[in-house]
């Protein structure tokens, strides 16, 4: 029987972020496309009497607070109880990635746990309703619970699995300062910024170009007014030889550039850590294939 397990819960990327209007709760309806590198945060998963969850690796200082408000605490609390089962594991969370930084974070984590002890609990649910139990967690929650491209819609529960024809190296970039999400939207409402319009049609995103050219991170005005670092990053990018895109993913600070081939990011990334040794830097490919 396997009593252990590891997941990857890896950043995940917005190539664009429209913001199509708001509810009457405030929160923002948005169209969006998600996509997932290979590296991200590891979670291990261990059977065990009770719940427990370590933090380790390079950002586990940046937690402060209780364990328990974690939500990949919260994460297996509400799988266990969707199931009807007590809640036993020893989960231990490297934190590879940075948090409050645009990139899925906490999001990415709760929902590679939501995975992981589906499987080590040998529960069996489908993904329709893990994705149910990750609504519950946050709006972000139920597309990290794939690594594939999605187009996301309403406030993140509406999920179409795209495929992109095309490959990308990816370069992310965070200038070491943490942004708040609900501060970002905030910044968005206040600045009285008008809404996007709804996409016409599906596009069918077939090149990076068509990305450039019809779509943006609307967050990314909001971003910069409350963290010029913000802008510091995207101009570090646009600035990189053989960069297609340059753009800020989710409400930030983290910004990434797309390239050819993982092989040019991985170059062109250390040029950027050598210029910028306080700034996270990390080169990687996008998935255009589950490894689910
Ligand atoms: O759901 P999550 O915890 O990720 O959202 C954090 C905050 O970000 C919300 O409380 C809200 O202020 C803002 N938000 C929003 N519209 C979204 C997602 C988040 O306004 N679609």
């Amino acid at each position: 029987m396997v009593d252990s397990i590891t997941v990857i819960a890896p950043a995940k990327v917005n190539l664009f972020l429209h913001i199509t209007g708001r509810r009457d709760d405030g929160y923002h309806l948005l169209e969006s496309l998600f996509a997932f590198t290979r590296q991200g945060d590891e979670i291990t998963l261990k059977v065990a009497p009770e719940l427990s969850l370590e933090i380790t690796g390079p950002f586990s200082s940046k937690f402060t607070g209780n364990a328990r408000d974690n939500l990949v605490f919260k994460a297996a609390l509400a799988l266990a109880q969707a199931a009807g089962i007590g809640a036993g594991a020893e989960i231990t969370l490297k934190k590879n990635l940075p948090i409050a930084a645009g990139i899925g974070g906490g999001s990415a984590d709760a929902a590679a746990t939501l995975r992981g002890l589906n499987e080590l609990w040998r529960l069996g649910l489908p993904f329709t309703e893990l994705e149910a139990i990750a609504y519950g967690l946050g709006a972000d929650v139920p597309a990290c619970l794939y690594d594939t491209p999605q187009f996301v819609e309403g406030v993140g529960e509406k999920l179409t699995p795209l495929t992109l024809s095309w490959q990308a190296g990816i370069v992310l970039v965070n200038p070491g300062v943490m942004l708040s999400t609900p501060a970002v939207f905030k910044a968005f409402k206040e600045a009285g910024s008008h809404f996007d319009a709804p996409l016409a049609c599906m596009e069918p995103w077939t090149s990076v170009l068509a990305l450039t050219e019809h779509s943006q991170n609307s967050l990314e005005r909001a971003a910069v007014s409350a963290c010029a670092e913000v802008d510091e990053a995207l101009q570090a990018l646009k600035g990189l030889e053989g960069v297609q895109l340059a753009r800020m993913s989710g409400s930030g600070a983290t910004c990434f550039a797309l390239f050819e081939t993982k092989g040019v990011a991985e170059h062109v990334a250390q040029a950027i850590k050598n210029k910028h040794p306080g700034w996270w830097v990390m080169a990687d490919e996008l998935l255009t294939e589950s490894t689910l």
